[in-house]
């Protein structure tokens, strides 16, 4: 039996033992990139809070919008037929920046529960068609999807259903795509995309298509990894998808509002999805707030299971939140008015220069940058691609020893995962990777 917790907050993905060392770490206040803890100490915070605070944490004209949203209507749902004029105006300006391909949007108040709406859509439309054996959904291997029941069956994260009874039995596993690791040697990657896509050829096809709803794919996987596909990946997912008649919902919950570049994730990879979740940066992290925008077939299918149900029987009472919804609305102008696809062009063109500085290191095995996403996997030798042992847990040595010299980045395993807010700066891009070789020589040097 675990002693009573000391600590007031159930901190989530979080290893409950280190409070026996160390507290956790509490933040005042922000500026630009940069926040600070109650004791003063200041840190680059090179992970967006949990990939979401895209423009960093001061920006005037989000702050401008949430007050003057709350002084005209601080509180107000979307359901029984009635929203807030923000919610209605956010959804028209969402579709039309979506350029046709979508026909409506549901609000949520959260990126799981986005997910866990798609989810609720896909089964319901197939009810609603005729087709009520179409339940299941195609899924990768690394994968985040949230953490409510149905999202977190999703996943491809042990950690995510260890003790939690899932996944529940809806999911068709089918491998990631992370050519470093997991290639055979001497395979190129345009064979190792062929290998990977008869897996998930094969793998579909023993379910049986005809009982497939949808597969749900981060665009690029985040939480997994910092997965960037090989260049080949999404053309050839994008043929097998189409010709087994299987729609793809793309989560963009990560991958949207430009942390890619484009406003969508999916446009990066030239992708078709039927639907779309997204949350996070949305609002740039400053108001909870998560989204599916539907593609016409979803739109048409719930909204005739809403008519003949007599009720759709699903909402929330945060989603669409006013105050949210205007935020949102101000991020869209910024990302528009402030350039940020080119100006993410040019923070991953300095991500990749300064991080591929870090491959002279031998336990750096890999650097992996797209838009504003990149990663550093480490390797005990990694031109070998020779792991380090688990129980070094040398990923979480390293976060701990970059966050000493004033540095946040996420260990997802012996991967350290950077999502810098889209306003960091060449210079500034420089000092998060000088800290990081620090802290990775630091954390090794400790170890002879
Ligand atoms: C791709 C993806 N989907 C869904 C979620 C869940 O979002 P939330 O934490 O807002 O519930 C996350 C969270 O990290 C995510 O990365």
């Amino acid at each position: 039996m675990a002693e009573l917790a000391t600590e007031p907050i159930v901190y989530s993905f979080t290893d409950h033992r280190v409070y026996r060392e160390e507290s956790p770490l509490v933040i005042a206040e922000g500026e630009g990139i940069r926040i600070r803890d109650t004791a003063g100490k200041e840190y680059i915070d090179a992970l967006s809070g949990l990939w979401h605070a895209n423009l960093g944490f001061s920006d005037a004209e989000l702050i401008e919008a949430a007050t003057s949203a709350y002084r005209r209507l601080p509180a107000f749902p979307c359901a029984l037929g009635r929203g807030s004029a923000e919610a209605q105006a956010l959804a028209h300006e969402l579709l039309a920046a979506a350029e046709g391909r979508f026909s409506s949007v549901y609000f949520a108040a959260s990126g799981s529960e986005a997910v866990e709406s798609v989810l609720k859509f896909l089964w319901l439309a197939s009810n609603a068609d005729g087709t009520p054996d179409r339940k299941l959904v195609v899924t990768r291997d690394s994968g985040f999807h949230g953490t409510t029941l149905g999202a977190a069956s999703l996943a491809g994260i042990p950690n995510q259903h260890a003790g939690f009874d899932l996944p529940l039995p809806f999911t068709v596993r089918v491998p990631r795509a992370h050519y470093y690791r997991d290639h055979l040697d001497g395979e190129s990657r345009a064979e190792y995309v062929d290998r990977i896509v008869r897996t998930t050829r094969s793998r579909i096809e023993e379910a049986g298509p005809e009982n497939v709803a949808a597969m749900i794919a981060e665009p690029v996987m985040a939480a997994g990894g910092v997965l960037v596909p090989p260049e080949e990946y999404w053309p050839a997912m994008d043929r097998l998808l189409t010709d087994l008649g299987i729609p793809l919902v793309a989560d963009e919950v990560v991958c949207g509002f430009g942390r890619l570049g484009p406003l969508f994730g999916h446009r990066r990879f030239g992708l078709r999805p039927a639907a779309v979740t997204v949350a996070k940066g949305i609002t740039a992290g400053y108001a909870p707030l998560g989204a599916v925008l539907l593609g016409p077939d979803l739109t048409r299918s719930v909204a005739g299971a809403a008519e003949s149900y007599g009720v759709l029987g699903h909402g929330s009472t945060f989603g669409g939140h006013p105050v949210a919804a205007a935020v949102a609305r101000a991020h869209l102008r910024a990302l528009a008015e402030r350039g940020i696809e080119a100006r993410v062009a040019a923070l991953e063109a300095s991500l990749r220069t300064c991080l591929e500085g870090l491959l002279e290191l031998p336990v750096v095995g890999e650097v992996r940058c797209v838009g504003g996403l990149a990663a550093v996997e480490l390797m005990a030798d990694g031109a070998s691609r020779r792991p380090f042992d688990p129980e070094r847990r040398i990923g979480r040595r390293v976060a701990r020893k970059a966050r000493e010299l004033g540095l946040i980045v996420r260990d997802l395993g012996d991967v350290l995962a950077l999502c810098p807010p889209l306003i960091t700066d060449t210079g500034d891009v420089a000092e998060i990777v000088s800290r990081l070789r620090d802290a990775i020589t630091a954390t090794l040097k400790e170890e002879t």
